[in-house]
Protein backbone atom coordinates (compact mmCIF):
# COMPACT_ATOMS: atom_id res chain seq x y z
CA UNK A 1 0.00 0.00 0.00
CA UNK A 2 2.96 2.40 0.19
CA UNK A 3 3.47 1.41 -3.36
CA UNK A 4 0.26 3.76 -3.70
CA UNK A 5 0.71 6.06 -1.08
CA UNK A 6 4.27 7.31 -2.93
CA UNK A 7 2.38 7.24 -5.95
CA UNK A 8 -0.19 9.33 -5.57
CA UNK A 9 2.34 11.82 -3.83
CA UNK A 10 4.49 11.48 -7.07
CA UNK A 11 1.77 11.92 -9.76
CA UNK A 12 0.69 14.59 -7.76
CA UNK A 13 3.69 16.43 -7.61
CA UNK A 14 4.37 15.81 -10.96
CA UNK A 15 1.21 17.44 -12.27
CA UNK A 16 1.14 20.26 -10.22
CA UNK A 17 4.61 21.39 -11.68
CA UNK A 18 3.49 20.55 -15.40
CA UNK A 19 0.44 23.15 -14.52
CA UNK A 20 2.19 25.73 -12.73
CA UNK A 21 4.94 25.56 -15.39
CA UNK A 22 2.47 25.78 -18.51
CA UNK A 23 3.16 29.15 -20.60
CA UNK A 24 -0.17 29.07 -22.53
CA UNK A 25 -3.02 26.81 -23.18
CA UNK A 26 -2.02 24.45 -25.94
CA UNK A 27 0.83 23.44 -23.19
CA UNK A 28 -1.76 23.56 -20.26
CA UNK A 29 -3.98 21.01 -22.50
CA UNK A 30 -0.69 18.82 -22.76
CA UNK A 31 -0.48 18.72 -18.96
CA UNK A 32 -4.55 18.20 -18.73
CA UNK A 33 -4.16 15.47 -21.68
CA UNK A 34 -1.34 13.21 -19.58
CA UNK A 35 -2.62 13.84 -16.01
CA UNK A 36 -6.18 14.52 -15.69
CA UNK A 37 -8.07 13.05 -19.20
CA UNK A 38 -9.83 9.70 -19.19
CA UNK A 39 -7.06 7.94 -20.13
CA UNK A 40 -4.81 10.05 -18.06
CA UNK A 41 -2.19 9.45 -14.53
CA UNK A 42 -5.03 10.26 -12.23
CA UNK A 43 -7.57 7.81 -14.00
CA UNK A 44 -5.02 4.43 -13.89
CA UNK A 45 -4.56 5.40 -10.53
CA UNK A 46 -8.25 5.11 -9.56
CA UNK A 47 -8.41 2.00 -11.38
CA UNK A 48 -6.13 0.52 -9.34
CA UNK A 49 -8.84 1.20 -6.23
CA UNK A 50 -10.98 -1.91 -7.54
CA UNK A 51 -8.26 -4.34 -6.58
CA UNK A 52 -8.23 -3.53 -3.05
CA UNK A 53 -9.38 -5.01 0.02
CA UNK A 54 -12.53 -3.15 1.46
CA UNK A 55 -10.28 -1.62 4.38
CA UNK A 56 -7.99 -0.31 1.80
CA UNK A 57 -10.46 1.44 -0.36
CA UNK A 58 -12.11 3.25 2.40
CA UNK A 59 -8.50 4.82 3.33
CA UNK A 60 -7.38 5.30 -0.18
CA UNK A 61 -10.64 6.36 -2.02
CA UNK A 62 -11.06 9.71 -0.22
CA UNK A 63 -7.37 10.42 -0.71
CA UNK A 64 -7.53 9.41 -4.49
CA UNK A 65 -10.52 11.82 -4.56
CA UNK A 66 -9.09 14.91 -2.60
CA UNK A 67 -6.00 14.49 -5.59
CA UNK A 68 -8.31 14.37 -8.88
CA UNK A 69 -10.56 17.31 -7.21
CA UNK A 70 -7.13 19.26 -5.76
CA UNK A 71 -5.69 19.04 -9.42
CA UNK A 72 -8.72 19.57 -11.57
CA UNK A 73 -8.89 22.51 -9.09
CA UNK A 74 -5.51 23.78 -9.86
CA UNK A 75 -6.15 22.98 -13.88
CA UNK A 76 -8.98 25.61 -14.15
CA UNK A 77 -7.44 28.10 -11.78
CA UNK A 78 -4.45 27.82 -14.21
CA UNK A 79 -6.46 27.62 -17.64
CA UNK A 80 -8.49 30.53 -16.26
CA UNK A 81 -5.02 32.94 -15.67
CA UNK A 82 -3.52 31.89 -19.46
CA UNK A 83 -6.93 33.06 -21.09
CA UNK A 84 -6.93 36.37 -19.18
CA UNK A 85 -3.10 36.74 -19.94
CA UNK A 86 -3.82 35.92 -23.81
CA UNK A 87 -6.64 38.62 -24.14
CA UNK A 88 -4.48 41.04 -22.45
CA UNK A 89 -1.88 40.68 -24.59
CA UNK A 90 -4.42 40.78 -27.66
CA UNK A 91 -5.11 44.52 -26.14
CA UNK A 92 -1.76 45.36 -26.05
CA UNK A 93 -1.37 44.28 -29.48
CA UNK A 94 -4.60 46.92 -30.48
CA UNK A 95 -3.17 49.34 -28.34
CA UNK A 96 -0.38 49.56 -29.63
CA UNK A 97 -1.75 49.74 -33.55
CA UNK A 98 -0.76 52.88 -35.36
CA UNK A 99 -3.45 54.14 -37.69
CA UNK A 100 -1.38 56.50 -39.13
CA UNK A 101 1.12 53.80 -40.57
CA UNK A 102 1.59 54.28 -44.11
CA UNK A 103 -0.02 52.28 -46.83
CA UNK A 104 1.35 51.71 -50.05
CA UNK A 105 -1.28 53.71 -52.38
CA UNK A 106 -3.36 51.06 -54.03
CA UNK A 107 -4.80 51.97 -57.44
CA UNK A 108 -7.51 50.36 -58.73
CA UNK A 109 -7.47 48.81 -62.64
CA UNK A 110 -10.63 49.61 -64.87
CA UNK A 111 -12.06 48.40 -68.59
CA UNK A 112 -10.13 49.96 -71.36
CA UNK A 113 -12.50 52.21 -73.18
CA UNK A 114 -12.65 49.92 -75.86
CA UNK A 115 -14.01 47.06 -73.77
CA UNK A 116 -16.30 49.82 -72.35
CA UNK A 117 -17.69 50.60 -75.79
CA UNK A 118 -18.10 47.26 -76.60
CA UNK A 119 -19.83 46.35 -73.79
CA UNK A 120 -22.14 49.08 -74.61
CA UNK A 121 -22.51 48.20 -78.05
CA UNK A 122 -23.13 44.23 -77.24
CA UNK A 123 -25.79 45.37 -75.12
CA UNK A 124 -28.03 47.26 -77.73
CA UNK A 125 -27.25 44.80 -80.01
CA UNK A 126 -28.09 41.67 -77.98
CA UNK A 127 -31.61 43.47 -77.29
CA UNK A 128 -32.27 43.64 -80.31
CA UNK A 129 -31.58 39.93 -80.70
CA UNK A 130 -28.33 39.45 -82.62
CA UNK A 131 -25.79 37.46 -81.50
CA UNK A 132 -22.09 37.97 -81.23
CA UNK A 133 -19.76 36.50 -83.33
CA UNK A 134 -16.08 36.09 -83.80
CA UNK A 135 -13.29 36.05 -86.78
CA UNK A 136 -10.15 35.65 -87.37
CA UNK A 137 -7.84 38.38 -87.63
CA UNK A 138 -5.29 36.33 -90.18
CA UNK A 139 -7.97 35.59 -92.86
CA UNK A 140 -7.78 33.90 -96.32
CA UNK A 141 -8.10 35.77 -99.61
CA UNK A 142 -11.64 34.65 -100.10
CA UNK A 143 -13.62 35.32 -96.49
CA UNK A 144 -11.95 39.01 -96.79
CA UNK A 145 -12.55 39.70 -100.96
CA UNK A 146 -13.58 36.95 -103.30
CA UNK A 147 -16.24 35.24 -101.21
CA UNK A 148 -17.06 39.10 -100.53
CA UNK A 149 -17.78 39.67 -104.55
CA UNK A 150 -13.77 41.49 -104.86
CA UNK A 151 -12.26 39.11 -107.36
CA UNK A 152 -8.85 39.23 -108.08
CA UNK A 153 -7.60 42.73 -110.05
CA UNK A 154 -11.12 44.08 -108.88
CA UNK A 155 -10.11 47.89 -108.60
CA UNK A 156 -11.68 47.90 -104.75
CA UNK A 157 -8.89 45.81 -103.60
CA UNK A 158 -6.53 48.84 -103.96
CA UNK A 159 -9.27 50.93 -101.89
CA UNK A 160 -7.98 48.47 -99.03
CA UNK A 161 -4.36 48.93 -98.90
CA UNK A 162 -3.49 45.10 -97.69
CA UNK A 163 -0.83 43.57 -95.54
CA UNK A 164 -0.68 40.35 -97.52
CA UNK A 165 1.01 37.76 -95.23
CA UNK A 166 4.16 35.68 -96.26
CA UNK A 167 1.66 32.71 -96.86
CA UNK A 168 0.35 32.78 -99.89
CA UNK A 169 -3.70 33.11 -100.02
CA UNK A 170 -3.46 34.74 -96.23
CA UNK A 171 -4.12 38.64 -95.30
CA UNK A 172 -4.36 40.62 -92.23
CA UNK A 173 -7.81 41.33 -92.59
CA UNK A 174 -8.74 44.96 -94.35
CA UNK A 175 -12.46 44.95 -92.66
CA UNK A 176 -14.46 42.34 -90.08
CA UNK A 177 -16.62 41.87 -93.55
CA UNK A 178 -14.76 38.66 -93.60
CA UNK A 179 -17.26 37.14 -90.62
CA UNK A 180 -20.25 37.54 -93.20
CA UNK A 181 -19.39 34.73 -95.35
CA UNK A 182 -18.09 32.79 -92.35
CA UNK A 183 -21.47 32.99 -90.31
CA UNK A 184 -23.71 32.47 -93.21
CA UNK A 185 -22.34 28.97 -93.23
CA UNK A 186 -22.92 28.12 -89.86
CA UNK A 187 -26.47 29.42 -89.15
CA UNK A 188 -29.48 29.27 -91.42
CA UNK A 189 -31.35 32.23 -92.06
CA UNK A 190 -32.95 34.20 -90.35
CA UNK A 191 -30.41 35.31 -87.54
CA UNK A 192 -29.01 38.81 -86.74
CA UNK A 193 -25.11 38.83 -85.97
CA UNK A 194 -22.40 41.23 -84.72
CA UNK A 195 -18.73 40.89 -84.88
CA UNK A 196 -15.93 43.20 -83.41
CA UNK A 197 -12.58 43.67 -83.47
CA UNK A 198 -8.77 44.89 -85.19
CA UNK A 199 -8.49 45.42 -88.61
CA UNK A 200 -5.83 45.90 -90.68
CA UNK A 201 -4.68 48.29 -93.36
CA UNK A 202 -0.76 49.05 -94.79
CA UNK A 203 -1.65 53.38 -93.89
CA UNK A 204 0.87 55.94 -92.56
CA UNK A 205 0.37 56.84 -88.86
CA UNK A 206 -0.91 59.99 -87.86
CA UNK A 207 -4.06 61.70 -85.32
CA UNK A 208 -6.40 59.94 -87.78
CA UNK A 209 -4.78 56.95 -89.11
CA UNK A 210 -3.28 53.95 -87.91
CA UNK A 211 -2.53 50.53 -89.72
CA UNK A 212 -4.42 49.49 -86.85
CA UNK A 213 -8.00 50.24 -86.18
CA UNK A 214 -11.14 48.20 -84.65
CA UNK A 215 -14.24 47.65 -86.72
CA UNK A 216 -17.80 46.74 -85.46
CA UNK A 217 -20.14 44.43 -88.31
CA UNK A 218 -23.39 43.65 -88.49
CA UNK A 219 -25.24 41.24 -90.69
CA UNK A 220 -29.01 40.10 -90.58
CA UNK A 221 -30.39 37.40 -93.15
CA UNK A 222 -34.06 36.82 -92.80
CA UNK A 223 -37.10 36.98 -95.78
CA UNK A 224 -37.92 40.65 -95.22
CA UNK A 225 -34.38 42.18 -94.34
CA UNK A 226 -34.97 45.50 -95.98
CA UNK A 227 -33.03 48.78 -96.11
CA UNK A 228 -35.92 50.50 -94.18
CA UNK A 229 -34.99 47.84 -91.31
CA UNK A 230 -30.81 48.98 -91.58
CA UNK A 231 -31.74 52.36 -91.13
CA UNK A 232 -34.34 52.35 -88.05
CA UNK A 233 -31.45 50.16 -86.79
CA UNK A 234 -28.52 52.20 -87.32
CA UNK A 235 -30.82 55.29 -85.65
CA UNK A 236 -31.52 53.27 -82.57
CA UNK A 237 -28.48 51.91 -82.25
CA UNK A 238 -26.49 55.73 -82.62
CA UNK A 239 -29.43 57.11 -80.10
CA UNK A 240 -28.50 54.62 -77.62
CA UNK A 241 -25.14 54.59 -78.34
CA UNK A 242 -24.40 58.51 -77.59
CA UNK A 243 -27.50 58.88 -75.18
CA UNK A 244 -28.88 61.27 -77.35
CA UNK A 245 -32.58 61.02 -78.73
CA UNK A 246 -32.59 63.50 -81.14
CA UNK A 247 -29.88 62.40 -83.03
CA UNK A 248 -31.04 62.01 -86.91
CA UNK A 249 -29.78 59.49 -90.07
CA UNK A 250 -28.72 60.30 -93.48
CA UNK A 251 -28.30 57.95 -95.82
CA UNK A 252 -26.06 58.70 -99.15
CA UNK A 253 -25.32 56.53 -101.89
CA UNK A 254 -22.23 54.69 -102.36
CA UNK A 255 -20.48 51.79 -103.32
CA UNK A 256 -19.25 48.59 -101.85
CA UNK A 257 -18.63 45.37 -103.71
CA UNK A 258 -20.53 43.48 -101.52
CA UNK A 259 -23.93 44.99 -100.59
CA UNK A 260 -26.69 46.62 -103.43
CA UNK A 261 -27.17 49.12 -103.32
CA UNK A 262 -24.47 50.50 -101.06
CA UNK A 263 -24.88 53.34 -98.33
CA UNK A 264 -23.12 55.72 -95.86
CA UNK A 265 -24.84 57.01 -93.34
CA UNK A 266 -24.34 59.83 -91.39
CA UNK A 267 -25.28 61.08 -88.21
CA UNK A 268 -26.28 64.66 -87.24
CA UNK A 269 -23.80 65.86 -84.89
CA UNK A 270 -24.42 65.01 -81.28
CA UNK A 271 -22.41 68.08 -79.79
CA UNK A 272 -23.89 70.92 -81.70
CA UNK A 273 -26.62 72.05 -84.22
CA UNK A 274 -25.25 74.53 -85.94
CA UNK A 275 -21.25 73.16 -86.56
CA UNK A 276 -18.09 72.37 -84.80
CA UNK A 277 -15.07 71.26 -85.06
CA UNK A 278 -16.24 67.63 -84.56
CA UNK A 279 -18.18 67.56 -87.67
CA UNK A 280 -16.31 69.71 -89.50
CA UNK A 281 -18.77 72.58 -89.25
CA UNK A 282 -20.91 70.72 -91.50
CA UNK A 283 -23.48 68.92 -88.44
CA UNK A 284 -23.10 65.73 -89.99
CA UNK A 285 -20.84 63.11 -88.96
CA UNK A 286 -20.23 60.13 -91.69
CA UNK A 287 -20.21 57.09 -89.97
CA UNK A 288 -21.37 53.68 -91.47
CA UNK A 289 -20.81 51.67 -94.64
CA UNK A 290 -23.46 49.82 -95.19
CA UNK A 291 -26.21 48.53 -97.69
CA UNK A 292 -28.16 45.23 -98.92
CA UNK A 293 -26.37 42.20 -99.18
CA UNK A 294 -25.29 41.37 -102.69
CA UNK A 295 -26.70 38.26 -103.93
CA UNK A 296 -23.55 37.04 -104.96
CA UNK A 297 -22.20 37.31 -101.44
CA UNK A 298 -25.44 35.18 -100.44
CA UNK A 299 -24.75 32.92 -102.72
CA UNK A 300 -21.00 32.47 -101.66
CA UNK A 301 -22.73 31.75 -98.12
CA UNK A 302 -25.14 28.70 -99.40
CA UNK A 303 -28.05 31.10 -99.07
CA UNK A 304 -30.93 31.03 -101.15
CA UNK A 305 -31.00 34.71 -102.68
CA UNK A 306 -34.40 34.67 -104.18
CA UNK A 307 -35.88 33.55 -100.93
CA UNK A 308 -33.88 35.89 -98.66
CA UNK A 309 -32.36 39.33 -98.22
CA UNK A 310 -29.85 40.28 -96.17
CA UNK A 311 -28.60 44.15 -94.87
CA UNK A 312 -24.82 44.71 -93.49
CA UNK A 313 -23.39 47.69 -91.69
CA UNK A 314 -20.11 48.25 -90.71
CA UNK A 315 -18.33 51.06 -89.02
CA UNK A 316 -14.70 52.16 -87.33
CA UNK A 317 -15.42 51.83 -83.82
CA UNK A 318 -12.23 53.32 -83.39
CA UNK A 319 -13.64 56.33 -84.89
CA UNK A 320 -16.87 55.76 -83.10
CA UNK A 321 -15.31 55.83 -79.52
CA UNK A 322 -12.57 59.25 -80.50
CA UNK A 323 -15.86 60.84 -81.83
CA UNK A 324 -18.15 60.09 -78.18
CA UNK A 325 -15.29 61.13 -76.46
CA UNK A 326 -13.35 64.17 -78.23
CA UNK A 327 -10.04 61.85 -79.01
CA UNK A 328 -8.34 63.81 -81.32
CA UNK A 329 -5.45 61.50 -81.78
CA UNK A 330 -5.80 58.21 -82.54
CA UNK A 331 -2.71 57.06 -81.23
CA UNK A 332 -3.60 57.96 -77.32
CA UNK A 333 -6.07 55.10 -77.86
CA UNK A 334 -3.39 52.43 -79.07
CA UNK A 335 -0.82 53.15 -76.55
CA UNK A 336 -0.47 52.30 -72.95
CA UNK A 337 -0.66 55.49 -71.63
CA UNK A 338 -1.64 54.56 -68.29
CA UNK A 339 -2.86 58.39 -67.20
CA UNK A 340 -4.73 59.28 -70.50
CA UNK A 341 -6.90 56.03 -70.44
CA UNK A 342 -7.24 56.49 -66.63
CA UNK A 343 -9.81 58.85 -67.47
CA UNK A 344 -12.57 56.40 -68.71
N1 LIG B 1 -16.39 46.67 -94.78
C1 LIG B 1 -16.68 48.02 -95.15
C2 LIG B 1 -15.45 48.90 -94.85
O1 LIG B 1 -14.53 48.43 -94.24
C3 LIG B 1 -17.87 48.54 -94.40
C4 LIG B 1 -19.15 47.88 -94.79
C5 LIG B 1 -19.61 46.82 -94.05
C6 LIG B 1 -19.90 48.31 -95.86
C7 LIG B 1 -20.79 46.20 -94.40
C8 LIG B 1 -21.06 47.73 -96.22
C9 LIG B 1 -21.51 46.66 -95.47
O2 LIG B 1 -15.40 50.04 -95.19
Amino acid sequence: MNNLRTSIIEIKKRCTQAINSSLDINILEQARLLFLSRKGEVASLMDCLKKLSLEDKKEFGPLLNELKEELNHLFHTKHQELLLKEFQEEEKKDAFFDVTAYIPQQTNGSLHVYTQAVHEIQNVFISMGYKVMDGPEIETDYYNFEALNIPQNHPARDMQDTFWIDVPGLVMRTHTSNVQVRTMELHNPPFAIIAHGRTFRNEATDASHDCMFRQLEGLVVSEDASIAQLIATMQLFLRSYFKKESIKVRCRPSYFPFVEPGIEIDMSCPFCSSGCSTCKHSTWIEVVGAGLVHPHVLKAGGIDAQKYAGFAFGFGLTRLVMIKYGIKDIRLLHNPQIEFLKQF
